[in-house]
């Protein structure tokens, strides 16, 4: 009797307690959607106009004024306007023809966004749940033991937090220690990953914990699908985000989204690369870092100096190449081509006419390098000078196949 009553006393404190443990999981999910919600407000500003790609894609066409950067409290007060340009001291213009092909306008024939705004993609709840899965950024202090020897090492599968990367870097130079920019031609593949592995290559300048990047990535934990895209990544101390799902980086131009998409405009091997431009430089005035694309330098818009650290003066460190990630316990993904170089730029990934900007201002060609790579087996890396023509160009080939069963 005893025995029964006790069984029933548990029983009921049983169903009360998993009743009450099912009611804190749904207030919790509200409270979630809530927050979700919440953000979605903060990040999808109010639309002008929807304007469609060729591929299909929507974006919005923001006021200049709205866009999310203006969120950031120390741009509270700020004199920018869309119109605005930046003074660079010297942009080394190549003389070289291009034989490779330009990538030409992206929007289907109802045309892009008006003057005065801004195209922004529209963020999705989905969006905002996926991205929760995105790894930590690369450690800021990553680089310190990347001194003046080219490091190879055999790839140790939880360091870094998950990254590996095959790069190089300008030698050590006592006359170019403050770099006022940098720049690259890159050219464009979609290396397969799988689940919350990412593959990219990027053009990365650096002081201390300020590190802003700009590449291509094939992303599926932040863009949702397997395309070869646009991005850029801005950090400062704990600050960190991709593109403008923070405030950091102030859209200018009508005409590219920063998260674009490359379609099939990709590289083959065996055929002739397809290739973008890609620079970072800082404005010789207010010492903005403004993002410059494409073989005629267009400006796409720009980190404000107010809202950076150590990058309000020059930068102290440059470099360029191939980045993956993979989680813990998982392979790693192919980076570049997918290929090992083999120095034929039909055949590698690569990062060419890489070039940075002295402490006045003055382009500054690359001719030897300092590399690293973080696991030999699975990429490397290749520096090469070829002449084409009367001009010398410099290649940094890089890429492998990753290993597919770890
Ligand atoms: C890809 O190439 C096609 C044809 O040249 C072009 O119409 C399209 O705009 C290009 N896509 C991008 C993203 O540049
Ligand atoms: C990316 O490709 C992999 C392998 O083909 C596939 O399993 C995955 O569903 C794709 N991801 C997206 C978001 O399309
Ligand atoms: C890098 O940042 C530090 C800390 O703010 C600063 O003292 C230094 O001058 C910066 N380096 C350059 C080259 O501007
Ligand atoms: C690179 O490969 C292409 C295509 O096979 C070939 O035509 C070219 O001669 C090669 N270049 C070099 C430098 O080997």
């Amino acid at each position: 009797m005893l025995q029964k009553i006790v069984r029933q006393i548990l029983l009921v404190l049983w169903l009360f307690l998993s009743y009450n443990g099912v009611e804190g999981r749904k207030k919790l999910s509200e409270l979630e959607d809530m927050e979700l919600e919440k953000q979605l407000k903060l990040l999808n500003k109010p639309a002008i106009k929807t304007v469609k790609t060729k591929s299909g894609e929507s974006y919005d066409c923001v006021d200049f004024y709205k866009q999310h950067a203006f969120d950031h409290p120390l741009l509270k007060n700020h004199n920018f306007h869309p119109q605005m340009k930046p003074t660079f001291a010297e942009i080394k213009r190549s003389s070289y023809s291009s034989t490779t092909n330009r990538l030409s306008t992206i929007w289907s024939k109802d045309g892009g966004c008006p003057s005065g705004t801004v195209p922004i993609k529209r963020i999705t709840k989905d969006d905002l749940i996926r991205q929760r899965n995105m790894p930590p950024p690369e450690p800021a202090n990553f680089d310190d033991e990347f001194s003046n020897n080219n490091i190879e090492q055999k790839g140790s599968y939880y360091q870094f937090n998950g990254y590996k990367r095959a790069i190089a870097r300008p030698q050590y130079d006592p006359k170019l220690t403050k770099f006022s920019g940098a720049g690259m031609a890159t050219s464009l593949y979609n290396p397969h990953v799988e689940g919350q592995q990412h593959s990219a290559c990027r053009l990365k300048i650096q002081n201390g914990s300020d590190i802003l990047q700009v590449g291509w990535r094939v992303d599926p934990t932040l863009y949702g699908d397997n395309n070869t895209r646009l991005y850029i990544h801005y950090q400062t101390g704990e600050t960190h985000c991709f593109n403008t799902l923070c405030p950091g980086f102030v859209s200018v131009h009508t005409d590219i989204p920063l998260d674009l998409t490359f379609g099939d405009n990709l590289s083959q091997r065996g055929g002739s690369p397809k290739e973008i431009n890609l620079y970072i430089y800082r404005d010789m005035g207010v010492g903005n870092w403004w993002l410059l694309y494409g073989a005629d330098y267009t400006q796409v818009g720009f980190w404000p100096h107010d809202i950076l650290n150590e990058l309000k003066g020059y930068a102290t460190n440059v470099d360029w190449g191939g980045v993956i990630y993979n989680p813990p316990g998982l392979p790693e993904p192919p980076m570049g081509s997918s290929f090992y170089p083999t120095g034929n730029s039909s055949f590698d990934a690569y990062c060419r006419n890489i070039a940075v900007s002295n402490e006045d201002g003055d382009s500054v060609g690359i001719y030897s390098i300092v590399w690293l790579t973080e696991n030999k087996f699975a990429y490397k890396i290749q520096f090469d000078t070829i002449s084409e023509g009367s001009n010398t160009f410099t290649y940094v080939f890089y890429g492998g196949p990753g290993i597919s069963n770890p």
